[in-house]
């Protein structure tokens, strides 16, 4: 088959390294890629919402199956325009995609259909937002806003207290700091817990849990600074077993995917949860409609199923009765990113000890921000490279990934040194 592969991150790199194991793939493509997943695919420019030109594109090549990574393209209804054209393509319809695409709409579906989340409202006038918390006593607080719409995931605040809440609804609401997607907010209560990211491929009606996995969504060590796309992930998490994953997928993910059905929006392909676990149990914070990114550069590496094979599965409604094999290695992401980030940063700095890094076994560099020029990788954006390497355990899949970070460098570059620490630190095992 020829696949085509839509975005330049970490997780499109993994994604077509882990398609590229199916015996059924004969040439990949990927619009518009990075310096990395040059190696493994052949990288076309064109920018991953130009539907028109990835319509022309996938036709011209006769491309079998188009697989979309990030949500923008799905959100603008990038599915529905290929397959109107007759073209297959793995990802949700605009209807469905609406779950990231508007926070409002995800969380008055999940009011409708009984799934547990922070108790919320929705704004479009920041006066009545006003209104309404000026009088909430502080220990009410935190409060989390979030801007309706998309966002790179910079669209949430948690707010301490009232002059911090009235200081984002000015940014999003007045300001238009995210531009249309702020015109109307969510506010919600915030919660507590362990987050965890349950990823499922869905057919309409049935659907398949990959691994769960853990990000680590703050730029520094011990959760400290501001929200990023994410610094690192690992996969199993330490406390979320069979039974756990069991009332997840019955509370949350089935009801989902039925809830959408039923209104009309069958959800076909990846539905991703990001949850808290709570004292009450598992809430969710969000839907996306697509792979994690990093979190797909740990799960990848820990499925035995060929993940093609799947997602034709899933187009076609087959995925009743499916079981996944999972291995039980651990996985591990750090990511590498550009100093800065998620400020302003540099591009164009040289990276080096790709090569050695590479030669680690049980190691695999996955590529974001890089860009190939004159034989040198240099770096292009924020998060620059997802450093992923699996072992027996956490521990050893740590050590491993961190090998290999010590072989790369870049002017400028930045990681967390604690991915995956807190994880060991609960199962007891001796840290780094
Ligand atoms: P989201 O993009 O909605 O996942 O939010 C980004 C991050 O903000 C989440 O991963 C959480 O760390 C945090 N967050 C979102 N909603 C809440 C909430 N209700 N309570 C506490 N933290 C939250
Ligand atoms: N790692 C968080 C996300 O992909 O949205």
């Amino acid at each position: 088959m020829k696949i085509l592969v839509i975005g330049s991150g970490g997780r499109e790199h993994a994604l077509i390294w882990k398609i590229k194991q199916s015996p059924k793939v004969k040439e990949i493509f990927c619009a518009p890629g990075n310096g990395g997943i040059g190696e493994d695919a052949l990288c076309v420019d064109i920018a991953a919402d130009d539907i028109a030109g990835l319509l022309h594109f996938a036709k011209e090549k006769r491309i079998d199956l188009t697989i979309v990574g990030p949500e923008a393209p799905l959100v603008a209804g990038i599915v529905d325009e290929f397959r109107k054209e007759g073209l297959k393509i793995f990802g949700p319809s605009q209807a469905a995609a609406k779950l990231e695409g508007s926070k409002a709409f995800a969380k008055e579906f999940m009011h409708r259909h009984g799934i547990p989340t922070a108790e919320f409202q929705v704004f479009t006038e920041p006066r009545k937002a006003r209104h309404v918390f000026r009088v909430v006593p502080e220990s009410d607080y935190p409060l989390v806003i979030k801007a309706d719409g998309l966002a790179a995931g910079k669209g949430v605040v948690i707010c301490k207290n009232f002059s911090q809440l009235d200081a984002a609804l000015s940014d999003m609401m007045e300001k238009k700091i995210f531009k249309e997607a702020g015109s109307s907010v969510v506010v919600e209560d915030g919660l507590s817990g362990e987050e965890v990211s349950i990823i499922a491929i869905s057919d309409g009606r049935d659907f398949v849990l990959l691994a769960p996995s853990q990000d680590h969504k703050r730029i520094f060590d011990n959760d400290e600074g501001p929200n990023t796309g994410g610094m690192g992930a690992y996969s199993p998490v330490p406390g979320v077993g069979n039974e756990l994953l069991e009332r997840i997928s019955e509370k949350i993910i089935r009801p989902t995917i039925e809830g959408m059905a039923r209104e009309g929006a069958v959800f076909v392909g990846v539905l991703y949860a990001g949850l808290m676990l709570t004292e009450d149990g598992p809430k969710v914070l969000e839907y996306n409609v697509r792979f994690g990114d990093p979190e797909t550069q740990v799960i990848l590496p820990r499925l035995k199923d060929d993940l093609l094979e799947l997602m034709l599965a899933a187009i076609d409604g087959k995925l009743k009765g499916r079981t996944l094999q999972v291995s039980d290695q651990s996985a591990v992401c750090v990511v590498l990113a550009a100093g800065g980030y998620p400020g302003p940063y540099e591009n164009g700095k040289e990276i080096s000890g790709l090569a050695e890094a590479g030669r680690l076994p049980q190691t695999k560099v996955f590529h974001a921000g890089t860009r190939r020029s004159d034989g040198k990788m240099l770096t292009a954006g924020g998060r620059v490279l997802g450093v992923t390497a699996w072992g027996g355990t956490l521990a050893d899949a740590v050590k491993r990934s961190y090998a290999a970070v010590g072989k790369i460098s870049f002017e400028k570059g930045q990681y967390r040194r604690d991915i995956g620490a807190k994880a060991l630190k609960k199962t007891g095992a001796a840290n780094r």
